[in-house]
């Protein structure tokens, strides 16, 4: 036969249209899309699901230690396994430095965990916590030539806070490369000022984090952050909006020009501060960095999703399990300064916004798609093979099933962290069949593939960078005098 796997019948979606024909695939490649295409040596009957591309998370934390000292629960195994069972076939996790670590070990390291136990494609950001001489000379830019074209910075947590001057250092490194910088953006000072005064107080519950974690300290350190990328005229990207004003502040420099991109996540969309107001430390389940704020900001998120401000929808995937080794460092008498911040979404990221986005009217499908798969591959430079419906793309696709409806359970998800902050959520649709390069990852609600089959993608340069239009006048002559390099 001409076709290794043929899926018939289907409605297939890409980000800009939606319609039915059948996909012809061999050695793990889309060969043909047309109607009528002959058998393949499989054959999967579409009729009645939704063919999207695979879903891309470029934004989840697997076997990382978090700037705490905090082991995620999940490892290169349950993180792949659960993001496909959601839908999921490409992750881009971090490679994340620690200041005392060199960077080629933090890649080797993470290399050789994922080699082992992923099952489902992925490629790696880099989180730099310590830009020395070494790093900005001869390490960033090396690891961006073998693929990784995108590093993750960070404006608070002590451990891992870079100052102006450092992020210029960066930035700048970034733009002569051609790497994207991501962005937690959050201002550390107000932070620990007002965590301070709480924590003097006896303010030490769950809920006070997101008191401590202020809007304006978001807002603040976002626009910080697009200065900064705009006096050196590179591309940035904000990852995890949470609020009404960061949203503002984003689409006001995109007006003005700005090259500044951003992301949201299913817990800015779906929790609200009040959810950690709850006896003890149950509170600690929904809390994470920048945390969720209130039903204002939800609207905002979704307003931002719907028009473009907020190009990239992922899940901050931070699981940690909800005890000691986990979310609660010294148990019941964890103070909201001590717990590992992060919720768990890889595996119902797309289910949420599925549901809540396209079957309650507020996205397209075609939206949908872009959010979460073909805009991640432009941004993060994989889309030369992932994101899409093609001819030559990778045969990483969902079949979903817009009439099955599931109550979310912890118990039925495949990460190892416990527990889910949508428990008893209701949603209609889901992905029935998952595959990735051709090959069946879950079907009948059991995975069909062995650890250590998924492939690293070394990624291409990030559209944002590829695309840059061409400096002014003034920023040209700006860039000269203080030596500014740009991608060629
Ligand atoms: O609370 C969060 N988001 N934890 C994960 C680490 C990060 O900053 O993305
Ligand atoms: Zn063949
Ligand atoms: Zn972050
Ligand atoms: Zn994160």
């Amino acid at each position: 036969s001409n076709f290794d796997l043929t899926i018939r019948n289907g409605r297939i979606s890409n980000a800009d249209r939606t319609f039915h024909a059948d996909i012809g695939i061999r050695d793990g490649v889309i060969v043909e899309i047309a109607e009528g295409l002959s058998a393949g040596k499989q054959d999967v009957d579409a009729s009645g699901l939704w063919v999207l591309p695979g879903g891309i998370d470029s934004h989840c934390h697997i076997e990382q230690l978090s700037g705490m000292g905090l082991m995620c629960a999940d490892d290169f195994y349950s993180g792949t396994v659960s993001a496909a069972f959601g839908g999921t076939t490409t992750i881009i996790p971090f490679a994340a430095q620690h200041r005392a670590d060199s960077i080629p070990d933090v890649v080797a390291s993470y290399s050789k965990l994922a080699r082992e136990k992923a099952v489902i494609d992925y490629g790696f950001h880099l989180i730099l916590a310590n830009p020395d001489e070494t790093a900005l000379s001869k390490h960033l830019p090396q690891v961006i030539r073998d693929g990784i074209t995108s590093l993750k910075v960070y404006m608070t947590y002590d451990k891992l806070k870079l100052d102006d001057y450092q992020l210029l250092e960066v930035m700048a490194v970034a733009g002569a490369e051609g790497a994207l910088v991501m962005m937690h953006a959050e201002n550390n000072d107000m932070i620990r000022w007002i965590a301070h005064r709480l924590l003097e107080r006896g303010h030490v519950a769950p809920k006070f984090h997101a008191v401590a974690h202020d809007p304006l300290a978001e807002s603040e350190a976002t626009n910080r952050a697009i200065a900064l990328a705009n006096l050196v005229d590179v591309p940035v990207l904000i990852v995890h909006v949470a609020g009404r004003q960061t949203i503002e502040v984003i689409r006001n420099a995109r007006r003005l020009g700005a090259a500044v991109h951003a992301e949201s996540c299913p817990q800015y969309l779906l929790l609200e501060a009040s959810d950690s107001d709850r006896p003890g430390v149950e509170g600690a389940k929904f809390c994470c960095s920048p945390p969720p704020r209130d039903k204002d900001s939800q609207e905002a998120v979704w307003q931002g999703l719907k028009d473009g401000t907020l190009g990239l929808f992922s899940s901050d995937h931070a699981p940690y399990r909800f005890d000691e080794s986990g979310k609660l460092p010294k148990g019941d008498a964890t103070t909201f300064k001590e717990m590992a911040n992060g919720v768990p979404g890889l595996e119902l990221r797309l289910p949420l916004l599925f549901s809540e986005g396209v079957m309650k009217g507020r996205l397209t499908i075609e939206e949908f798609v872009a959010l979460t798969s073909t805009n991640h591959a432009r941004m993060y430079g994989l889309a030369h093979r992932k994101g899409a419906i093609a001819v030559g793309s990778d045969a990483d696709l969902a079949l979903w099933n817009p009439a099955r409806r599931v109550d979310v359970t912890a118990a039925m998800l495949h990460d190892q962290v416990g527990y889910t902050p949508y428990e008893g959520h209701s949603l209609q649709g889901w992905p029935e069949q998952v595959f990735s390069r051709g090959r069946c990852v879950v079907r009948d609600n059991k995975l069909q593939v062995e650890r250590g089959t998924g492939q690293y993608i070394p990624r291409q340069r990030p559209e944002p960078l590829a695309k840059r239009a061409t400096q002014s006048e003034a920023k040209g002559a700006f860039s000269q005098l203080v030596g500014l390099k740009r991608v060629p």
